[in-house]
């Protein structure tokens, strides 16, 4: 496998062909904020806290660390006025949805992100997708999806696999940035198999 060299804020660094941007700065001990992205997991790329500046052909251009795959001579810059600008501004989108998470508001401060910017629409779920991505890939039983499209898109525990899978595992619990997954759950529980508790 061959080697590349990337340039990632003034450090040079050795990386391999199949690293992504968020890979090679984390070998070189170099820290990128991510929320939707776990090691295990294929990469996912939806939240964009991850984002960082790139120059790439001789353009600017900003990309998301955890999909975007290295190339050489690739310069990124983890932190710039611009990457934190684009981090603080969706971190105030997302704490309309879960003004509470503490993930969220320490990230929030880290970056001067005002928590009430936008107008609250608390889902409490910011769609990381973790919870439905570890069920399906790590623990392969599916006992949560997503439902609907846009504004109204949710997880949604599938109560007959939740029923038997769930009590025991909860593995997906501690991944989730907001309180939206044990909310979920404890309502599933409640409506579709009350007897079990
Ligand atoms: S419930 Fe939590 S882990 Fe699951 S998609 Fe929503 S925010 Fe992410
Ligand atoms: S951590 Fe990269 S897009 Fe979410």
């Amino acid at each position: 496998m061959s080697e590349i060299l990337v340039q990632i804020d003034g450090k040079e660094v050795h990386a391999k062909e199949t690293m992504t941007i968020l890979e090679a700065a984390q070998c070189a001990g170099i820290r990128i904020p991510t929320l939707c992205h776990h090691e295990k997991l294929d990469s996912y790329g939806a939240c964009r806290i991850c984002t960082v500046e790139a120059e790439i052909g001789g353009r600017t251009v900003y990309v998301a660390a955890c999909v975007r795959p290295v190339e050489n001579n690739l310069v990124v810059r983890t932190r710039s006025e611009k990457v934190n600008n684009i981090r603080k501004v969706l971190l105030e989108e997302l704490l309309a949805h879960a003004p509470d998470s503490v993930e969220l508001l320490e990230m929030a401060q880290e970056y001067g992100a005002d928590r009430n910017r936008f107008e609250k629409e608390a889902s409490f779920c910011v769609l990381c997708g973790l919870c439905v991505r570890y069920c399906a890939e790590i623990k392969k039983k599916d006992a949560i999806g997503f439902v609907d499209r846009g504004a109204r898109r949710a997880i949604n525990f599938i109560p007959e696999i939740a029923a038997k899978e769930c009590w025991n595992c909860k593995e997906c619990f501690p991944l989730c940035p907001t309180s939206a997954l044990q909310a979920a759950y404890v309502l599933t529980e409640a409506l579709a198999f009350p007897g079990s508790t």
